[in-house]
């Protein structure tokens, strides 16, 4: 059995990595081994079967004798640690959450639903660096697979409606305390019937401009509100989140050569943990609308089309839905007013799972193989 290290593991990504390498039994299959960064000699998790004590994350040579390194550590920790492993000789293959290597020449993205053949061919090539893409993107991909495998994508416009997970644990947390603020403010006149809602509408707006909401780690108000800029600020006057959209989709289709026009705004709002996404597709042809429903549906087995249908949309297409599955709704299926080619889709993918922590356990059984 290959020994495989878990660094990160007790994070927010590390930890539905657990969840979900218990669920499938992963752990039967190789012989893990925990890292820490702060609580060496401590024991190790409860997986069932036992597990050496926590090992130090920054030691070199515990790292190299690992066959197989799994980071949910963040991209601090790859960028201070992976060079020196590297340069320490250690030749075996790296998953990574973190978007650090993401762009390298030297890494696949890890899509497999989308990209198995991509992935398959660096194995072959002898990549050593397999790392999780972008959520939004990877989410949008496993929805929109269907379309891209046939051809069918001209270009994409995607506006998206992103949740809280994706900036953190801290963020989640912030985001409820803004929630129940708002409501602990509002609270004498939301509890008499009485009052006038634009006095409530007042109340809640002086409550989120004023010094007692926290924005400790939003910086600005979340709840009550949304944010439309997410990640940095690039020149191009995108964000950084943006530009992945574009750089990320491409590279997992192996299509660096010939990219496919990828743009759109990024917001965040007030979800928990799934991104969702309004996309505009212009496609390569005119092509049925039943036969682009069946070519979604098709893609993988995660994908579900949602009918366009108000109350099924309304009950199953929602980050309230979706929250802790592994399925990835797409729905608003219709062609728009603006010809033919034009058309309309609403997609939502819990972020954690699809988005972080899926493609890393399934890239470590592809390698397995
Ligand atoms: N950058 C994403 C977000 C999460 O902020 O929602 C990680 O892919």
């Amino acid at each position: 059995m290959k020994r495989v290290g878990l660094v990160g593991w007790r994070g927010m990504v590390g930890s539905v990595l657990m969840q979900r390498m218990l669920a499938e039994k992963d752990f039967d299959l190789i012989d893990p081994v925990f890292f820490t960064t702060s609580q060496a000699g401590a024991a190790g998790p409860d997986i069932g079967k036992e597990v050496p004590p926590l090992k130090d994350a920054r030691n070199v040579d515990e790292l190299k004798a690992m066959e197989v390194i799994i980071s949910c550590q963040g991209g601090d920790f790859t960028s201070e640690v992976y060079p020196k492993l590297r340069a320490a000789g250690w030749d075996g293959h790296w998953i990574d959450a973190a978007s650090t290597l993401r762009m390298a020449d030297s890494s696949v993205i890890v899509l497999d639903p989308v990209n198995l053949d991509v992935i398959r061919d660096a194995i072959g090539r002898g990549v050593k660096e397999f790392i999780g893409g972008n959520c939004t993107v990877s989410l949008m991909l496993m929805a929109m697979g269907g379309l891209f495998q046939n051809g069918l994508v001209e270009w994409v416009s995607a506006m998206t409606y992103q949740a809280a997970s994706g900036a953190g644990a801290q963020n989640m947390r912030e985001l409820l305390r803004q929630m129940g603020s708002i409501r602990d403010a509002a609270r004498p006149l939301l509890d008499d019937p009485a009052s006038a809602i634009l006095d409530i509408d007042r109340v809640v707006a002086e409550h989120i401009r004023s010094a007692d909401y926290p924005v400790d780690q939003w910086g600005v108000p979340l709840a009550g509100s949304l944010i439309p800029y997410i990640d940095k600020q690039l020149d191009s006057g995108q964000s950084r989140e943006e530009w992945k959209g574009f750089a990320e989709t491409n590279k997992i289709l192996g299509r660096g050569g010939n990219p496919i026009p990828i743009d759109g705004i990024c917001v965040r709002v007030g979800a928990m943990r799934c991104h969702s996404q309004a996309l505009t597709v212009k496609l390569t042809r005119d092509v049925p609308l039943d036969e682009v429903q069946a070519m979604l549906a098709a893609a993988n087995d995660w994908v579900k089309v949602v009918p366009n249908d108000r109350e099924v949309t309304m009950r199953e297409l929602t980050p309230a839905a979706v929250t802790g599955t592994l399925t990835v709704p797409v729905g608003r299926l219709r062609k728009m007013n603006l010809g033919p080619q034009y058309l309309s889709a609403f997609t939502v993918g819990d972020q954690l799972l699809w988005g972080a922590a899926e493609p890393l356990r399934r890239t470590l059984r592809i390698l397995l193989e």
